[in-house]
């Protein structure tokens, strides 16, 4: 640039970038893990992964592919040959009939879930987004230009449908569901399912139903979806799955949905504009796992069924805490609104909120949970059982420690 010409002045990050809020639970993990660093013993209950390792026929599987030179570009669905694997699976666990080209296998299901939003939403429609949620999906609906409408579950932990319906108007685009849920652990009961499934064939909503810790169910609770009880919505709503917390595949990046024809093919362009295809090397890992690890992934949810119940007979000890049973995925959501306004005597910190006190566990405790804020539920705070049962035991105890001694 010569000296006579003016700076060159660069359009500023697009508005879409600069107010979309960074993951906080991805930002807790970082946190542990930079105190690790500097040699402190952190006990670490933040996880939003399983702490197995996948299944031995997944990482053969994925080796062969390798050798036989199977890394290559594929269909911008998927392969044929996991999309039927996935149509049967549906079918045999949740009785839902699919065609296999009704089928998109999407790196992560993550990704799925902001695809399907890109196709379903206009901008300025809404997407109702029950809470406590998922810290990704009020953000994912931005992306998408909607405007996530927050429908507050209340003490239950569980929505109802005056309250969607309170929340709904014309440009109401979707609904977004999601049993057994992050950061909760409800599994919502079928009856409930079937109430808001009705509700939202009749008032033409669509669900996008998350069911990514589908197989992980404890204590007899059984997990529904609202596309089995409710079949009307196979031709307006999207299903949710894939292999991260069931086959402990969280790296593999391999997610599904399946939905109407129409939503399936729109949603398949999008992919193919932005990812391409998935990753073909994972296809044939979950083409393997959803073939031979059924006993693999039953042996994980039992390991996860053992760990739930240590925390919820330590939570029920701990007088104060509201925390509703959790009986799915990996996570307890535990309530401190009792404890608010109440200061800790050893370090003089006053706990206002969740994320307070969940600097106090870190700071006093060496314990590492992630606060409510992140979830949409600021009086809360959620404890993952994806660690050992002998980690759970230390920090169940030095969790009830601290907050008796609140005042
Ligand atoms: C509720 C929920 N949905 C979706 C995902 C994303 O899973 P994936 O690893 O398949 O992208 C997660 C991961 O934490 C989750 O908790």
């Amino acid at each position: 640039m010569s000296p006579s010409q003016p700076p060159v002045t660069l359009l500023p990050f697009a508005e879409r970038a600069t107010s979309l809020a960074p993951s906080a639970t991805l930002a807790m993990t970082a946190r542990v893990k930079d105190l690790q660093a500097q040699g402190i013993e952190i006990l670490d209950l933040t996880a939003g992964e399983p702490d197995f390792s996948p299944p031995k026929c997944v990482e053969d599987a994925a080796i062969k592919a390798i050798h036989e030179g199977r890394g290559r570009y594929t269909a911008a669905a998927g392969m044929m040959e996991l999309r039927k694997a996935v149509a049967a699976q549906v079918e045999r666990e949740l009785g839902i009939s699919y065609d296999p080209k009704q089928i998109v296998i999407t790196n992560g299901a993550k990704i799925g879930i902001a695809q399907a939003l890109m196709v379903m939403v206009e901008s300025g429609d809404n997407v109702l987004v029950p809470t406590p949620c998922w810290t990704s999906y009020p953000e994912m609906v931005k992306l998408a230009e909607g405007e996530p409408r927050v429908v507050d579950c209340g003490a239950s932990l569980l929505p109802r449908v005056e309250d969607l319906e309170a929340a709904r108007d014309e440009r109401t685009a979707a609904l977004m569901l999601n049993s057994p849920c992050n950061p909760t652990g409800m599994v919502f009961p079928e009856q409930l399912l079937r109430e808001i499934g009705e509700w939202a064939a009749d008032k033409g909503v669509r669900i996008i139903s998350d069911e990514i810790y589908s197989t992980l169910t404890y204590g007899g609770a059984k997990h529904y979806s609202p596309l089995q009880l409710v079949p009307e919505l196979q031709d307006t709503s999207v299903w949710i799955g894939g292999m991260s917390k069931a086959y402990a595949m969280t790296g593999w990046r391999m997610g599904f949905l399946a939905g109407p024809m129409d939503l399936a093919k729109s949603i398949a362009k999008v992919q193919s504009q932005l990812a391409g295809s998935p990753n073909a090397i994972s296809m044939y890992a979950s083409l393997a796992a959803i073939e031979n690890a059924d006993v693999e992934r039953e042996e994980m949810r039992q390991a996860f069924e053992a760990r739930c119940k240590i925390v919820v007979d330590a939570l029920s000890e701990m007088p104060g805490v509201d925390c509703p049973n959790p009986s799915g995925a990996f996570y307890a959501f535990a309530g401190v609104r009792s404890f608010l306004g109440k200061t800790c005597p050893d370090t003089g910190r006053k706990v206002e909120s969740g994320d307070d006190l969940v600097e106090l566990l870190l700071e006093a405790d060496q314990v590492a949970t992630i606060g409510g804020s992140a979830f949409g539920a600021p009086e809360a705070f959620r404890i993952s059982f994806a660690t050992s049962e002998e980690v759970l035991r230390a920090c169940m105890k030095r969790i009830a420690a601290r907050l008796a001694k609140l005042t």
